[in-house]
């Protein structure tokens, strides 16, 4: 097998600790913030399936669209009251996306990416996230610098599980699949992934089943230093 040339992570889950979010989610709705976080999240990843795959792609959002009105999806059904009386939940729905819009990075991050760059790799993000949403993200968790490529799925308007978003991987790195390391804390991805082709790390951070499917990521780990040891 050849050696991996480039590491790619996803970014939400990955590289940015999305657990303050259920924090504050907490805070704002107590008692109901950890199912608020999981409906939001959930709600968001399917609405991706569902753009990316309805009548040809005609009703794609970018994922700071999606990741809004999936927000206000997740409140409506933790809070009937919201269906009638939104503007009384705006306020909290707008510090939730705030605390998205900044979230911190996993503490082992910086010391994985600067070995990679030390090894000679080249390192990158493809993240379904749009660029800007991107962009703030990796400033505001100290991670430019770190980053040779962040790809985001937003130009060609389909979403990762669509292999023209894992194709931007490819594209960006002028490298064929089965040289890069795609990372992702999410089993759909890393699955969705190692079927493209590339060679998959699964950040296994939650301690859950991989998806049922019948095929198995190249490797399963529960932080992001495990990718040192696929080099
Ligand atoms: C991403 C989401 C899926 O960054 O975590 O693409």
């Amino acid at each position: 097998m050849e050696k991996p040339r480039a590491v790619l992570f996803d970014a939400y889950g990955t590289l940015f600790d999305v657990y303050s979010v259920g924090l504050l989610a907490e805070q704002l709705f107590p008692g109901q913030g950890s199912r608020l976080a999981q409906v939001w999240r959930d709600k968001q990843i399917e609405y991706t399936r569902l753009v990316t795959t309805s009548n040809h792609g005609a009703h794609y959002q970018p994922f700071w669209a999606l990741t809004e009105q999936s927000l206000r999806y997740a409140i409506k059904l933790v809070e009937p009251q919201a269906r009638t009386d939104w503007p009384a939940y705006e306020a909290r729905a707008q510090q939730l996306m705030n605390q998205y819009r900044h979230l911190s990075a996993f503490p082992e991050n910086r010391e994985v990416l600067q070995a990679l760059k030390a090894r000679g790799l080249a390192t990158g993000i493809l993240s379904n996230g749009d660029p800007q949403m991107l962009g703030i993200a990796v400033r505001s968790a100290g991670l430019d610098g770190l980053l040779d490529h962040v790809i985001s799925a937003d130009p060609v308007r389909r979403f990762k599980t669509h292999p023209e978003a894992y194709a931007l991987g490819e594209k960006a790195t002028g490298l064929k699949a089965s040289q890069i390391v795609f990372v992702s804390s999410n089993a759909w991805d890393a699955l969705a992934a190692t079927w493209y082709g590339y060679r998959t790390l699964w950040v296994n951070r939650q301690n859950l089943p991989f998806e049922e499917l019948g095929t198995q990521p190249t490797r399963t780990a529960t932080n992001l230093r495990e990718v040192l040891e696929m080099l």
